[in-house]
């Protein structure tokens, strides 16, 4: 009994003292992509030959949006603390890789200013062309003035660390919000049993930390790019129960009533507003009664007063055709028109979790 509460005491020391050098861990994390993210405006600088709008010319947006960050980074720190999930979610990938990708980075991003200038934003490799008739209109594009949009293993190689570049090194934080009220839902299980799907999975990174937080669940990833998943499924392939299916969100290859929850991260503000509400239905189709919804996504107008401006010019510096559209119709209010009981919502830096419960039908009095 003693040694068992001295293992406990020394356990609780080694935990307790691990916590600041992960925070510190993760504010160095934020500062080197913050660094890199000073590139983008060097390279408008070079190729437009115009001083472009930098976060610091507004002094109360940067001081709001350091400490939403930093926030967010402790709240990260302090949900890895209470077991939430494990410190591997922070594993940064090898240095090597990441320095070798910085002169590729930049190249692709004087070509993106180039994009922008010209206002070029369908434009597309062979292997993108391939692609193009198999995927709905909309998504026909360079989003964000990324070169084949999410088409080609190209964009699929570079994405993640772009996110991180934009977000500076927040993106890996902001899709973690998705687990607390994951694991809120489900207590205590490693996920055994427990099927889910997310939908826009991407290149796997919010996968990824959903698959460590629940080890055991099966996760069923959907998305509209066969590069992108391919990169997923590299990603993912040190962990079982995976399946990765190349389908569209609004036209799912599922039966109804099957999934225990269904979630996404940053899909919904790349949506056209028809869309969202398909998806939003298609979601509520493939969920058990009582399942689980849940997104990640950008904050919307008026969440955080002080990051208005912001997420109004977003869409005028990256090609988002639907963020304007996104940021003016509360996804909360979408959820409750389908009648998705008990919505709640966090905020995290520039992003916040939105979920609920698919209602269960009400049974006639009496029976
Ligand atoms: C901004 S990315 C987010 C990716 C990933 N969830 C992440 O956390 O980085 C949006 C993703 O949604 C996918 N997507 C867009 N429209 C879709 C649709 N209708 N059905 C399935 N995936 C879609 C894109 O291919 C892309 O991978």
């Amino acid at each position: 009994m003693a040694n068992a509460s001295v293992s406990q005491t020394l356990n609780q020391t080694f935990k307790a003292n691990l916590r600041f050098p992960l925070y510190q861990y993760s504010v160095m994390r934020s500062l080197i992509f913050s660094a890199e993210s000073l590139f983008l405006p060097l390279i408008d600088l070079l190729v437009n030959r115009r001083r472009p709008r930098l976060l610091s010319d507004d002094l109360s947006l940067l001081k709001a949006s350091r400490e939403a960050l930093d926030e967010l980074l402790q709240k990260d720190i302090d949900n890895i603390m209470a077991g939430l999930y494990p410190i591997e979610v922070l594993r940064p990938e090898s240095p090597i890789k990441h320095l070798l990708r910085i002169p590729v980075l930049f190249k692709e991003g004087i070509r993106a200013v180039q994009r922008r200038g010209e206002n070029r934003a369908t434009e597309f490799n062979d292997q993108a062309q391939g692609f193009l008739y198999e995927v709905p209109e909309y998504y026909r594009r360079n989003f964000h003035f990324q070169d084949s949009g999410y088409l080609s293993n190209e964009s699929a190689e570079l994405y993640e660390h772009q996110v991180e570049v934009l977000f500076a090194g927040a993106a890996g934080a902001m899709r973690r919000l998705l687990i607390k009220p994951l694991k809120t839902r489900f207590p205590d299980t490693d996920g055994s049993g427990l099927t889910f799907l997310e939908l826009g999975a991407g290149t796997g990174a919010a996968t990824r930390f959903v698959r460590l937080a629940f080890p055991k669940a099966k996760i069923v990833a959907v998305d509209l790019s066969a590069p992108y998943l391919k990169q997923a499924q590299k990603r993912l392939r040190h962990f079982p129960r995976h399946d990765f299916v190349e389908a569209n969100a609004s036209h799912l290859p599922f039966q109804n009533g099957i999934f225990d929850a269904v979630f996404s991260v940053f899909l919904f503000h790349e949506l056209p507003e028809t869309e969202r509400r398909e998806v939003m239905r298609e979601s509520l189709r493939v969920l058990k009664e009582g399942g689980w919804i849940g997104m990640v996504d950008s904050l919307q107008l008026g969440d955080q007063i002080a990051f208005d401006s912001a997420l109004e010019q977003f869409p005028r510096d990256y090609h988002e055709p639907f963020y304007k559209n996104y940021v003016q119709r509360p996804i909360e209010k979408l959820m409750r028109e389908l009648h998705i009981k008990g919505v709640h919502t966090r905020t995290g830096f520039f992003s916040k979790v939105v979920w609920g419960e698919k209602a269960k039908p009400v049974s006639p009095m009496g029976q």
